[in-house]
């Protein structure tokens, strides 16, 4: 019997951006041991997805043709073997493989590792806001100590670039562990920010901004360093206390020789390369405050199917305000 067949968005090579990413007609996948098949409803771009097909992980990262993208939101529409805690028709968010993708298609399989259900207080196009963006955050936050459950001690922390995908997560998630929050964003965005909790707002291209300094005078314990640009260890260490911590996103050659000489000389103050590994737990809780109405996901713009590309190119020039989303299905 022939296979099913469905529509991608897919690029068969290294680089072109937007322009590479052709559609085409491919069979259905077939659910594994442990996977669920999905009918996508949404998926959103991380700057990890683009990255990837500039060949930040060549040679071995993607394997060509790729189908791009890893965060979903969809329907089950049929499970693998040894699946019992997911059926056809259950709604759910899902952090697919990133290196991998599979996402921006009307069908894809996904882990259950990396899979929550979701109640219908929570649209498909919040659903795939979550996975990656506020999956991060909130593994970020953890690492510094940040505690959800009203059992944590306040403390100040540093957010860059608050305006972007991961950023607006980091600050309402770190609002919501009773942290004192500066954020960095541009002007156009200083009021949103302010509105997601943020007790302090530097524009990033005015002096303050540059040197990071707190409009009260206060020291960090931590940065959540979300901004794609790199910023001077000199400059963190200048607004840190004693045993702050910056939790880089997006670590350059540089950061890993700084943190390497920082733990040979038993430095106090750390900058530390992140790298998030997002479990459906983590799923399941953001989700939930995204049920409860304690985590409202900001969404920079929504595209149809057919317009992925343009999509894809908004996300390359790195001025999101929140997530960007490709609806597949209404
Ligand atoms: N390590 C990990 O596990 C992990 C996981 C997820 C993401 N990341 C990384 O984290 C970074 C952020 O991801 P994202 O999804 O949040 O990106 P994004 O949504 O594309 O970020 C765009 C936002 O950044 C703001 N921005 C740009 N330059 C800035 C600056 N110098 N200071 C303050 N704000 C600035 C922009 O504001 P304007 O438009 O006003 O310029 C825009 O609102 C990316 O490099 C991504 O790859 C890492």
């Amino acid at each position: 019997m022939a296979s099913k067949s469905m529509q991608v968005f897919c690029y068969d090579k290294y680089g072109g951006g937007a322009a590479a990413l052709k559609k085409v007609e491919i069979p259905v996948p077939v659910p594994k041991k442990g996977e669920i098949l999905a009918k996508v409803e949404a998926v959103s771009i991380n700057p990890a997805d683009w990255r990837i097909q500039n060949g930040i992980m060549r040679p071995f990262v993607p394997k060509f043709p790729c189908v791009p993208l890893s965060d979903v939101a969809g329907e089950v529409v049929s499970v693998g073997a040894g699946v019992d805690n997911f059926k056809t028709g259950d709604k759910i968010a899902s952090h697919l493989v990133f290196t991998t993708g599979g996402g921006l298609a009307e069908y894809t399989v996904a882990p259950t590792s990396q899979t929550a259900k979701r109640p219908p207080e929570v649209s498909a196009v919040e659903a795939a806001s979550l996975p990656m963006a506020a999956g991060t955050a909130l593994k970020a936050l953890e690492a510094v100590g940040a505690m959800f459950d009203g059992t944590g001690k306040p403390f100040n922390v540093l957010i860059t670039a608050a305006s972007g995908g991961v950023g607006q997560f980091t600050v309402q998630l770190a609002k919501l562990a009773g942290l004192h929050v500066t954020a960095t964003c541009g002007a156009r965005n200083i009021d949103l920010v302010k509105s997601l909790g943020a007790d302090e707002v530097l524009d990033y291209r005015t002096p303050e901004g540059e040197t990071l300094k707190s409009v009260t005078g206060k020291m960090y314990d931590a940065v959540i360093h979300c901004s794609t640009v790199g910023i001077a260890w000199s400059v963190f260490a200048k607004n840190l206390n004693k045993k702050g911590k910056v939790i880089d996103l997006t670590p350059r050659f540089s950061s890993f020789a700084t943190s390497a000489l920082q733990k040979i000389t038993l430095s106090k103050k750390q900058l530390v390369p992140f790298f998030s590994k997002i479990g459906y737990k983590d799923l399941e809780f953001l989700v939930g405050l995204v049920k409860d109405g304690k985590l409202k996901p900001v969404i920079d713009s929504i595209h149809p199917f057919d317009k992925a590309p343009e999509a894809w190119a908004k996300s390359m020039e790195g001025h999101a305000t929140g997530k960007i989303i490709i609806e597949v299905e209404k």
